[in-house]
């Protein structure tokens, strides 16, 4: 029997309507149980600044401590002009510093991106990869890239289709595997 583990759930859209969240919550529900996801909010992170990191802002710390908190982070992403969202590249970089203090390292992560596009988003997972991998994040290494997205759901933002519900399926079950193999002990 799997350890019960946290999942903070990173969404790199402000928007209300984001499907990446959508995918999110698709992803969470299709998961094994022993898996809570949670969503980290990142739409109220002050742009990054070391000039104000000795007073740190209320956010910042919030969103350091419950991603330190979580045993494993979900980042769903859309993708903007061919690279990750510059909110999640803030939120990121906040989650960095201050030097020696990142709460990325060692973390077991799963990087999903969607678009309505047929790519789906394939440059920003791999920008995503490419920031968190060097801050030593232990990537699942599993390609998810969501393609057409928007016709994937219904009205009540249920995912509808067969194949992404086997391929997400998929995804959480080898997430967490990768998770009792990588969590901290
Ligand atoms: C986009 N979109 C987009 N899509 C894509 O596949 N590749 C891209 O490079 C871009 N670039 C881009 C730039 C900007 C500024 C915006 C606003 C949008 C479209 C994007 O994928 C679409 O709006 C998604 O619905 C965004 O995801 P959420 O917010 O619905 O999760």
């Amino acid at each position: 029997m799997s350890q019960n583990r946290t999942v903070a759930v990173i969404v790199g859209s402000l928007s209300k309507d984001s499907v990446n969240r959508k995918v999110a919550k698709a992803i969470a529900a299709l998961a094994p149980a022993n898996l809570t996801f949670t969503e980290v909010a990142i739409g109220d992170l002050a742009f990054y600044n070391p000039d104000i990191e000795s007073e740190a802002p209320a956010p910042w710390t919030t969103f350091r401590e419950a991603i330190k908190a979580a045993d494993a982070v979900l980042v769903v992403t859309p993708e903007y002009n061919r690279t990750m969202t510059a909110v999640l590249k803030n939120a990121i970089d906040v989650g960095s510093r201050p030097w020696g203090h990142s709460i990325w390292a060692g973390k077991p992560g799963a990087i999903v991106s969607a678009s309505p596009g047929g790519v789906g988003g394939f440059g920003a997972n791999h920008n995503a990869r490419q920031a968190l991998g060097a801050l030593g994040v232990a990537i699942l290494p599993f390609e998810a890239y969501v393609g057409a997205a928007h016709t994937l759901f219904n009205e009540a933002g249920e995912l509808t289709n067969d194949a992404s519900k086997a391929f997400l399926g998929e995804l959480g079950l080898k997430f967490a595997d990768w998770i009792e193999r990588n969590a901290a002990k």
